[in-house]
């Protein structure tokens, strides 16, 4: 599958109303799912860091000409959707970026599981130490199998059969809509990657009855993180939400559900179905969903169309 470097349009920063006054945290219809997706946001502006990161320091171990290739256009997109979520995360959380010799951004409701969870895996990594290596590896092509799945999940019920209409005409920030779909079709085209170097340099395959166990069944620190990350957003906000409240919105519900059938034994993003839907949305977003809220976008603020 071919890994393309889209661009954001430069008036998104604009027109996502970052300003305590105007702005409007409800990209989508449900509240909930809203706040749950602004936490993501910081989630993925981490994470895509500690990628970079570890792919600077496990690179040298790849041995396939062709998946080194493919790993410079992978970093290339995540470094491209840390910058395209940087405006609206510096927004919601300003003043609490804390720069650290490993990750250049963590944010300070993030910093705990920083130290204890990820800067280990830096630190071993950058001296070297195969075992934090393998373990980040698997953290990243453990993320990325899962967030193919809650994209799957992203477009099926937002985007594909003409929901698209109703999801534009309820969404008062279509600029995050617009952020996220961008940062979810790129995830969906490069997360066979993340598997690929795994296997590549361990000899092992990332899904397994133990993991899916840990990272399918029980609830993994990953989506702890972005919860801790909604509150925060709440808070900041004035809005209120409660643990529930993100376990329980529709789109936590439905991406779950999704893990639980897709993701099985050996499962990997190029097995058939799940490729064949990898390409579908990719095509549809690509051609259709994206130039239509573009559009839309610039119609709601008046904005000509470039
Ligand atoms: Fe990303
Ligand atoms: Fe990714």
């Amino acid at each position: 599958m071919e890994i393309k470097l889209r661009t954001v349009p430069s008036f998104i920063n604009q027109t996502m109303n970052l300003d305590r006054g105007s702005f409007n945290p409800l990209w989508v219809h449900d509240p909930k799912t809203s706040i749950l997706g602004l936490g993501y946001s910081f989630y993925l502006e981490y994470i895509e860091f500690f990628c970079k990161f570890i792919s600077k320091h496990s690179k040298k171990l790849i041995n396939n000409r062709f998946l080194l290739e493919k790993e410079c256009l992978f970093m290339d997109q995540e470094m491209r959707h840390a910058k395209a979520h940087c405006a609206l995360n510096s927004f919601l959380a300003e003043n609490q970026v804390i720069h650290t010799d490993f990750h250049p951004r963590v944010y300070s409701f993030m910093y705990g599981v920083h130290k204890i969870y990820y800067e280990p895996m830096m630190i071993g990594a950058k001296k070297g130490n195969i075992g934090q290596i393998k373990k980040a590896l698997f953290e990243v092509a453990v993320f990325e199998s899962k967030n193919c799945i809650s994209s799957f999940v992203f477009f099926e019920s937002l985007f594909d059969n003409n929901n698209i209409n109703n999801t534009i005409k309820l969404s008062q920030n279509l600029s995050i809509l617009y952020l996220l779909g961008y940062h979810f079709i790129e995830e969906i085209e490069h997360c066979d990657v993340a598997l690929d170097i795994y296997t590549e340099i361990t000899n092992e395959n990332v899904w397994t009855e133990k993991s899916i166990e840990n990272y399918v069944y029980q609830t993994p620190h990953a989506t702890l993180e972005s919860y801790n990350a909604a509150f925060y957003c709440a808070n900041f906000l004035n809005r209120s939400i409660n643990l529930k409240d993100l376990e329980r919105c529709p789109f936590s519900i439905l991406t779950k559900n999704a893990q639980v059938e897709f993701i099985t034994d050996n499962f990997h993003p190029n097995q058939a179905s799940i490729k064949d839907k990898r390409e579908y949305y990719i095509q549809k977003w690509d051609v259709y969903w994206e130039p239509l809220l573009k559009e839309e976008i610039c119609k709601r603020h008046n904005l000509v169309n470039i």
